[in-house]
């Protein structure tokens, strides 16, 4: 089965690839990255997926810059939303499932608990507003789509939240987080293993919450990587809860994106594991590879 991943280097990207490594050789991964092709570009993504057919497309690349993404919001609207319904509709032309990752960014962040597929978006940054385009386009393309909504995520590779708080324990005694942000934290090689599992059992189509279990604000979060950091004898500090008033940040982060992953579970019997679980090999990965300084 021939698998075609939009993007290479990004963090969900090489965890695909590491988990179809470890799979049967029947499974054959192509991975496409700027290298490969930009897919900014207008065509490039229909061309790629013209000329390899693979049997699924899995879309892992988009523009992720929460920030930068206020100030260019062609370039993020290009990459999040016009290039996935490029991308849905040559899958569907060639006859291919198309599973393309989405965002909790696509929410306000106002509601009390989880959210789930039948609630409704309203983003409230420029980032949510092209991410939840995108679901649209892929949608719009009227092939057979699977959209999958992940969070926080995290894992070895990657600038992520795991590497900044590593980095900053590093150096100092105590790091102040905000405590009023609060997400279900997925690891990039759980995202993996369920994403292909999906691609392989051929997609089951719709629209699905892929988060990790347990709500958490990012201020405990940041504790509870510490904790499995030092149980590695890696780096970690004494976490300061702080408002995200004390952070300015030029995109406005919703306060509560929890997502309600039951539904996933129910039509696949698919699930995230622990994440005391993840955290530990995590943490042993990057002790392998080396403490960030
Ligand atoms: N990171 C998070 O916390 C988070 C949270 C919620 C949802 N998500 C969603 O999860 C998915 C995967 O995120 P991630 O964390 O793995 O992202 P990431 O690490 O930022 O990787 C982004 C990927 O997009 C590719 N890309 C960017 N611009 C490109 C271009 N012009 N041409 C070709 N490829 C380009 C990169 O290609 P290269 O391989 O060349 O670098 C890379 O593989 C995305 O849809 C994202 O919106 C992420």
């Amino acid at each position: 089965m021939r698998i075609l991943v939009l993007g290479r280097q990004g963090q969900v990207a090489r965890a695909l690839a590491a988990a179809a490594a470890a799979s049967p050789p029947s499974l054959e991964l192509t991975a496409a990255g700027r290298e490969t092709a930009d897919l900014m570009k207008p065509g490039a993504a229909d061309r790629l997926i013209r000329d390899l057919r693979p049997a699924c497309i899995i879309n892992a690349a988009a523009f992720t810059a929460v920030d930068a993404a206020e100030t260019q919001q062609e370039a993020a609207l290009r990459l999040n939303a016009g290039m996935p319904g490029e991308a849905a509709r040559a899958a569907a032309a060639v006859g291919a499932p198309f599973i393309h990752l989405s965002t909790d960014y696509v929410f306000d962040g106002s509601r009390q608990g989880a959210y789930r597929e039948q609630d409704v978006p309203a983003p409230i940054n420029a980032y949510g507003h092209t991410k939840l385009a995108g679901e649209e386009a892929v949608r719009a393309a009227g092939g057979a789509s699977t959209i999958l909504r992940v969070s926080w995520v995290y894992g070895p590779h990657g600038a992520n939240f795991m590497h900044t708080m590593l980095r900053l324990a590093a150096s100092r005694p105590a790091v102040s987080v905000v405590d009023d942000q609060i997400a279900c934290p997925t690891p990039a090689d759980e995202i993996a293993r369920i994403v292909l599992a999906l691609a392989l059992a051929g997609a089951p189509g719709g629209l699905f919450h892929l988060a990790g279990p347990d709500p958490v604000n990012r201020a405990d979060f940041a504790r509870e990587l510490f904790a499995a950091a030092a149980a590695a004898d890696g780096p970690s500090a004494d976490v300061q809860p702080v408002p995200s008033s004390a952070f300015p940040t030029p995109a406005v982060r919703p306060h509560n994106t929890a997502l309600d992953s039951s539904a996933l579970l129910a039509a696949t019997g698919l699930a995230v594991e622990p994440r005391a679980i993840s955290l530990a090999r995590c943490m042993q990965q990057i002790a392998a590879a080396g403490w960030p300084a």
